[in-house]
């Protein structure tokens, strides 16, 4: 069974399809994952990135099925988390004739996870270049896309970029390219990933999308899913977009429920929106219509949540009272909003009780810590079931959120 695939003469894909990975360091990885790892054969042979420890049987098999072991000169490690790290150990021992390539910074973060000391290093400064004999690698730094010693490895003769994390994707499959793939997958699990691994780092991903921009390229191999080759521009195109935090006329609801006042709220404030962005589309021909979004934050998960916050230009977050607080899941969202540190995005919080007060206040406290300007200086409340009167101010809070993400969205075209 081959289960390498050539991306041009000498250099072969030879990494890892986990089709049952279903947790990610908490990233719901629902399609799966691959760990990609790169051979390339030339008159020295060199590894790029490796796969996670528990599959490195599985890439050794592969390395083996192309060249002997004895003959890797370089294992080239981009970035040292140990889902391309975790078989390098492994390799390091059976290739006993192989150099470890990597910048300083990578080198320091292997030596926290592994016993390092018998380990040969050969450590480049951004902007050189390793001879591999016609091709070469050129490496640059790409601070905190996604850790601070993560870098990318540049082929000029073949146009090649080994972008390891960058424009990767969570998607499992035998196939390796992104012509053999449905685009619009390709494009949304893209976008997941940035959401979710990326977000945090816009500036320093524009960046490394500048220096890209500089360069030649036919080919992005990133360490994770798809090999980009046909929709180059398609991912170069929305990268950007995504780093600076670019709005889309999106409103987000995210709530949770505990005997669904809370959701009796949130769907007005839904039915609110869709309303008032009937109305824009009426007003606006030919201009996108008003994306709105309604989660139960139990009934999906973080990743989806922060995929499809990523654009939103307002977000509605709503929870029933519990314990005189939050509910757990919806706190969670918003531990997880202050993480991601997305741009500022207009925003309401709303809620039910039945004697004290709690889910809602805490929300609108939240807010102040996201810097989220609200639509409201106290959050709607519901005290059991919402009256009309409660039920008409969530219609119209959603109208109100409607045209504030339409403002957004406008000022940002
Ligand atoms: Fe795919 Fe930051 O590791």
């Amino acid at each position: 069974m081959k289960l390498t695939t050539e991306l041009s003469a000498g250099i072969d894909y030879v990494g890892y399809v986990d089709y049952n990975v279903r947790d990610f360091h908490s990233y719901d990885t629902r399609l799966g994952a691959t760990y990609n790892s790169y051979l390339i054969r030339d008159e020295k042979v060199a590894l790029i990135d490796t796969v996670k420890a528990p599959y490195a049987a599985q890439l050794q098999r592969n390395v083996a099925s192309l060249v002997e072991l004895e003959k890797v000169d370089y294992l080239v490690c981009l970035h040292s988390e140990l889902d391309h790290a975790g078989a390098l150990p492994a390799m390091v021992k059976a290739c006993p004739n192989a150099v470890v390539v990597c910048n300083a910074k990578c080198r320091d973060m292997l030596a926290g996870f592994f016993d390092v000391s018998d380990w040969k290093f050969q450590i480049f400064q951004p902007g050189e270049s390793l001879s591999l004999g016609k091709r070469s690698l050129t490496f640059v730094n790409i601070p905190m896309v996604h850790w601070p010693e993560s870098s990318i490895a540049y082929m000029p003769e073949e146009k090649i970029l080994f972008s390891n994390d960058a424009f990767g994707q969570h998607i499992a499959t035998s196939e390796r390219f992104d012509d053999e793939y449905e685009l619009p997958k390709i494009l949304e699990e893209a976008k997941s990933y940035y959401a979710n691994i990326v977000a945090p780092y816009g500036k320093q991903t524009l960046k490394a999308l500048e220096t890209a921009a500089t360069l030649q390229i036919e080919m992005i191999a990133p360490a994770h899913g798809l090999i980009w080759r046909s929709h180059i521009a398609d991912i170069v195109k929305v990268y950007p977009d995504w780093a600076s935090g670019k709005y889309a006329p999106k409103v987000l609801i995210v709530y949770d429920t505990m005997w669904q006042s809370t959701e009796m709220m949130a769907e007005e404030i839904y039915a609110g929106a869709v309303e008032y962005g009937q109305k824009l589309a009426a007003e606006n021909p030919g201009e996108r219509k008003l994306d709105v979004q309604l989660m139960h934050a139990r009934k999906t998960t973080l990743t989806r949540v922060a995929a499809e916050a990523l654009d939103a230009a307002a977000v509605a977050f709503g929870s029933a009272t519990l314990n005189a607080h939050l509910m757990p899941q919806l706190g969670a969202v918003l531990d997880y909003f202050q993480g991601l540190k997305f741009r500022e995005k207009t925003a309401l919080a709303f809620g039910s009780y039945g004697w004290g007060v709690g889910g809602p206040e805490a929300i609108q406290k939240r807010l102040e810590i996201l810097k989220y300007p609200a639509i409201t200086d106290a959050p709607i409340r519901s005290k059991q079931r919402p009256t009309p009167e409660v039920l008409e101010e969530c219609r119209q809070a959603g109208a109100k959120l409607a045209q504030a993400a339409w403002d957004r969205y406008l000022a940002d075209k």
